[in-house]
């Protein structure tokens, strides 16, 4: 049906079977505006991600807050994929809302955080950790040690990177995945040069990664150089994938995601090829569209 994502999608989709992005507006906008899908030789099949136009972040906040809600109803113990930035924050609050209303659990769930910079313990409070413990992990229900996050402290980074690829296995891979995007097109820490066949692994930090996070910092020379982050295959493995975008500041990087090349130099563009991805933005971030 046009214009529903179902989310269903086979693990792994291939980047033959790139395709460029079906746009799908939201109810009241409801016409379609674009589907473009390409038909490679060796593929009996197309797939390319759905993107949905959403008239504010609070609209994208509540579709994304209600495929979670969805998923964890048929599959309690699912495994999400969870990610940090601004863009989530939102997102969490209605997750915390809904389970305060008794409408949502994550009693049975697991959750396997993208990534961690390299070097923070997670006591400490410029960890993503940290920002996990606050922002969603201590307002509902997952049983301790449940939703987890890479350790940046871990004594041997290269042992924490393979550890995180099993154990992503051993939950039986990750049912749905959250996505932001970084205005560089980088998707967890996968920034610009980010191999599609790559996995959890310590990756260098970008000058633009850095430079977004200085404030959290309190200046750019205290931002971590190095971080552990799942890599482009962990991310696309994953059943569902989910990435959020919101405001004027992320147009630019939405166009390239979507319209520009399928390429390591926007590691967020291997997503065109991924038919179970929904892309979720907002006007302001569909504006160069
Ligand atoms: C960080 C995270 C990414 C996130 C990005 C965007 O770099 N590692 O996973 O998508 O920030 O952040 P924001 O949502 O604040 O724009």
């Amino acid at each position: 049906m046009v214009g529903r994502w179902t989310g269903r999608g086979s693990r792994g989709a291939s980047p033959s079977r790139r395709g460029r992005a079906r746009i799908l507006r939201t109810q009241h906008q409801s016409s379609v505006r674009a589907r473009t899908l390409s038909h490679s030789s060796n593929s009996t099949s197309s797939a390319s991600a759905i993107l949905r136009i959403v008239a504010d972040r609070s609209e994208g906040e509540r579709l994304a807050a209600d495929e979670i809600e969805s998923l964890l109803k048929a599959k309690p113990d699912a495994a999400l994929g969870l990610a940090t930035g601004g863009t989530m924050t939102g997102l969490y609050d209605e997750l915390s809302r809904r389970h305060a209303a008794g409408r949502v659990s994550f009693a049975r769930a697991k959750g396997f955080n993208l990534d961690e910079y390299l070097g923070l313990a997670p006591a400490d409070p410029r960890s993503f950790a940290a920002y996990m413990r606050a922002s969603l992990l201590e307002r509902v229900d997952f049983a301790p040690g449940a939703a987890r996050l890479p350790r940046g402290d871990a004594p041997d980074a290269g042992a924490e990177s393979k550890g995180w690829e099993e154990a992503i296995a051993a939950a039986g891979g990750i049912d749905l995945q959250l996505l932001g995007i970084g205005r560089n097109g980088h998707i967890g820490f996968n920034e610009p040069g980010s191999a599609r066949d790559s996995r959890t692994r310590v990756v260098e930090l970008d000058d633009t990664t850095r430079a977004d996070a200085a404030a959290g910092f309190g200046s750019l020379e205290l931002v971590p150089r190095q971080a552990i982050t799942a890599g482009v295959a962990t991310i696309l493995d994953s059943r569902r994938i989910l990435l959020l975008a919101f405001g004027r500041s992320k147009a630019s990087i939405v166009r390239r995601m979507l319209r520009g090349p399928v390429g390591p130099e926007c590691p967020a563009s291997w997503l065109q090829g991924i038919g179970h991805a929904l892309v979720v933005v907002d006007r302001e971030a569909a504006a160069e569209l």
